[in-house]
């Protein structure tokens, strides 16, 4: 099996961070202040806690401002409203993630829609959902974007290819839809009601699975030489006389590593390119607010 066949999201995210931090360094010395990237987090969620931090240190390792805000979970609804207000209102931040998921009591869709698009880094506002739809420049979520350029840094033009996205979410079906329309494939959305997810998979030359199910994509689905892209994050039970089971995406790694062309490990695939793409997205937001 050559070693080139696996898609090593790590490096290319150590790549754009890098290059990130160059630009960053560029902003800085043209409009005498760093590009700020601001996260709040409500709530004591372990997962969110990692990723917060894990965010607000690569911000800062990229060279530039990040802004924390912790409400606790019993905060309401207009506290985070108004939290979000004045970031809006704020100078010196150019992008805001409200980390989700947001407790039971309040109303994501309503948070997000507080957000100002023009700093919504997550492309997570109806009016970036929008611009995405119909060609307008906006924020484009940042794990289906990271996922499109693994893609097109593994095959070059997407043009006419048959490609497959399974998972309908917000956040990364739908999106990752329409990123690989705009490149020209012919999409097709699978979800838990689609008849023969098999079949349809084995006419894909690229597969995306987003559905959170581990290793639910099987080996023999993949049409040989397909690129396959996992953005499944999912923790098995325990093994016998261990304490946390391991980590698997929603392709069967093993089986699909033997067939496909290319294919995403996780983890170490798409994972990484989560955040990288947040800073990029944060510095576009930058130079868009210098004017
Ligand atoms: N929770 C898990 N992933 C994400 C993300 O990309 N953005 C936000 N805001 N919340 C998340």
């Amino acid at each position: 099996m050559s070693e080139n066949k696996i898609i090593d999201g790590k490096e290319f995210a150590e790549r754009l961070r890098a290059r990130i931090g160059v630009l960053a360094g560029e902003f800085e010395a043209k409009a005498g202040r760093k590009a700020g990237l601001a996260v709040v987090l409500v709530g004591e969620d372990p997962a969110s806690q990692v990723y917060v931090s894990s965010k607000g240190k690569q911000t800062v390792a990229a060279g530039m401002n990040s802004f924390e805000h912790k409400l606790a979970a019993d905060a309401s609804e207009e506290e985070l409203l108004a939290v979000v207000a004045s970031l809006n209102a704020d100078p010196a931040v150019d992008g805001i993630l409200v980390q989700l998921p947001l407790p039971r009591h309040m109303d994501e869709q309503k948070v997000i829609a507080t957000i100002d698009p023009d700093k919504d880094v997550d492309g997570f506002h109806v009016t970036n959902a929008g611009r995405l739809a119909v060609g307008q420049a906006g924020y484009v979520p940042c794990t289906p974007l990271g996922c499109l350029m693994l893609l097109e840094d593994r095959l070059g033009d997407l043009k006419g290819l048959n490609a497959v996205v399974i998972g309908r979410s917000n956040i990364v079906g739908k999106p990752m839809a329409q990123l690989l329309l705009s490149a020209n494939c012919t999409v097709t959305i699978a979800h838990r009601h689609t008849k023969d997810l098999a079949d349809l998979v084995r006419r894909s030359d690229i597969v995306v699975a987003a559905v959170g199910v581990p290793e639910m994509v099987k080996g023999d689905w993949i049409k040989p030489g397909a690129t396959v892209i996992d953005v499944g994050i999912n923790r098995l039970p325990p093994a016998e006389g261990k304490t946390k089971g391991r980590i698997v995406g929603d392709v069967d790694y093993q089986g699909a590593v033997q067939v496909a062309g290319a294919i995403t490990p996780v983890p170490g695939g798409v994972g990484p390119m989560t955040i990288a793409v947040l800073l990029r997205n944060a510095l576009v937001a930058a130079y868009a607010h210098e004017g």
